[in-house]
């Protein structure tokens, strides 16, 4: 069946369409050669221009004083859209740095930058290290099959966010829950309910929770990430209890559910591409390009959207100020005019001018912790495999924001 433009752009507004890689992948390669400045009008959603192209996404993110990340910086229903904004009105809107522009952002950032700057990133390296042996022993004591997606991939990362915050490992599997229902809440496995009053709920118990943390970290601060954010203190005054919680929100969410699907989904690409998992294992120098050949071939994050402050010309199209973009990263990682055969899996891709990370001021601050955890967990992985195959269908979780897969039935032998 021949796609037209009009089904590829509302392929792009549908959760379902994200969980089928090769269709999505037409869709999204149809729009960059015929319609790269692409208006979605879907019946669910408010309209929005849907931008394909590597060069097109780079020069909106470059353009953060036209381009804002408030007030739609995520796509989501019509439905929800109107429930923020009513939220936002009565201040109980979550606020994370990826609601924010300048000046606040800015200022905002600085907390958590200092933080996670490449040196000292460097230093949890050890850690990050020790974590990656824990749970290849674990695939090791499952006794060779395991959904590696579920049973690993999963709790690794979200492991190592929980403990650079200083959470007790008793509470790791109340956050694995709550991250689930807050990202995943497009796709049926992971609701928790369907009504707004439930979707909220969610937010408030993570509000609670991390409101909890706050307190105990002020009345005695330790050395964590979440001491830091406690204490930070903006124009001489401490954040409030709302800014504060939302820190936790973004750093405990973004922190996980897309270091996880990279690994899942480069541990899929190299049991697809046995010569590029050879190759790997005999160059071990190549371990930094194949990482961030896995984060260009999964691109977790499949979007974020910003809104036109002024009226803005790309491409011959008129963006109306008022008028929402969706910046399609996925798109932008299979672009032909960047990437050279980027239907590839390539462990040795160099260059690879990849946007998986976005770009500009919200480029991700978690970009250098999420590549040392996916190296040091295929590090330790690849030296003691000695043979892995599918064994069973993968399965993409279905959503329009953070996805890639939610099952890898593996099996394997390990060392
Ligand atoms: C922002 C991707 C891991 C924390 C972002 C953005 C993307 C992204 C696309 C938005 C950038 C933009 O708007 O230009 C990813 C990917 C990851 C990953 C692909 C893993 C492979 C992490 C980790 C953390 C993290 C491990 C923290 C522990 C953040 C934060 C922001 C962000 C706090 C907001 C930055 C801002 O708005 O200023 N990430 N991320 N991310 N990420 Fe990540």
């Amino acid at each position: 069946m021949t796609l037209t433009v009009k089904e590829a752009g509302l392929a792009l507004a549908d959760p379902k369409a994200y969980a089928d890689d090769r269709r999505f992948h037409e869709s999204l390669a149809l729009l960059r050669r015929e319609s790269p400045v692409h208006l979605v009008e879907a019946p669910d959603y408010n309209p929005f221009w849907a931008i394909t192209r590597h060069e097109d996404v780079l020069e909106i993110e470059r353009n953060h004083q036209i381009f804002l990340n408030a007030p739609r910086p995520l796509l989501a229903t019509k439905e929800l859209d109107r429930l923020n904004r009513e939220r936002a009105e009565q201040g109980i809107a979550l606020r994370t740095l990826i609601h924010m522009d300048d000046p606040d952002h800015r200022v905002i950032r600085a907390i958590g930058a200092d933080w996670f700057r490449p040196r000292a990133m460097r230093a949890l390296e050890p850690r990050v290290k020790e974590l990656a042996k824990r749970y290849v022993d674990r695939m090791a004591d499952l006794g060779g099959e395991c959904d590696f997606a579920r049973e690993i991939a999963v709790h690794f990362p979200l492991y190592v966010i929980l403990s650079l915050l200083g959470l007790p490992e008793s509470d790791f599997d109340r956050m694995l829950k709550l991250t689930q229902e807050l990202f995943g809440g497009d796709d049926d496995e992971f609701q928790r309910g369907t009504t707004n009053e439930e979707k909220l709920q969610v937010l408030l118990d993570f509000f609670a929770y991390f409101q909890g943390l706050t307190e105990a970290r002020r009345k005695n601060p330790t050395d964590d990430l979440a001491s830091a954010i406690a204490n930070a203190r903006v124009d001489g005054e401490p954040l409030n209890d709302f800014d504060t919680a939302s820190y936790y929100v973004i750093i405990a969410t973004a922190g996980h559910d897309t270091t996880s699907a990279t690994i899942s989904g480069g541990l899929h690409a190299l049991i697809e591409n046995p010569g590029q998992r050879e190759r790997l294992r005999d160059r071990p120098e190549l371990m930094p390009f194949a990482v961030d050949e896995m984060i260009r071939w999964v691109t977790p994050v499949k979007e974020f959207m910003r809104t036109a402050a002024e009226d803005y010309e790309l491409r011959g199209v008129t963006i109306r100020e008022g008028e929402s973009v969706l910046l399609s990263y996925p798109s932008a990682n299979r672009d032909e005019d960047v990437f050279d055969d980027p239907f590839r899996f390539d462990v040795g891709r160099d260059p690879n001018r990849h946007l998986a990370f976005g770009f500009g001021v919200h480029y991700c601050l978690g970009a250098a912790l999420a590549r040392i955890e996916v190296r040091a967990f295929f590090e330790e992985l690849l030296p003691r495999l000695r043979s892995i195959e599918l064994a069973g269908a993968p399965e993409n979780i279905a959503t329009t924001f953070v996805g890639g897969l939610k099952h890898l039935p593996i099996r394997y032998s390990l060392d």
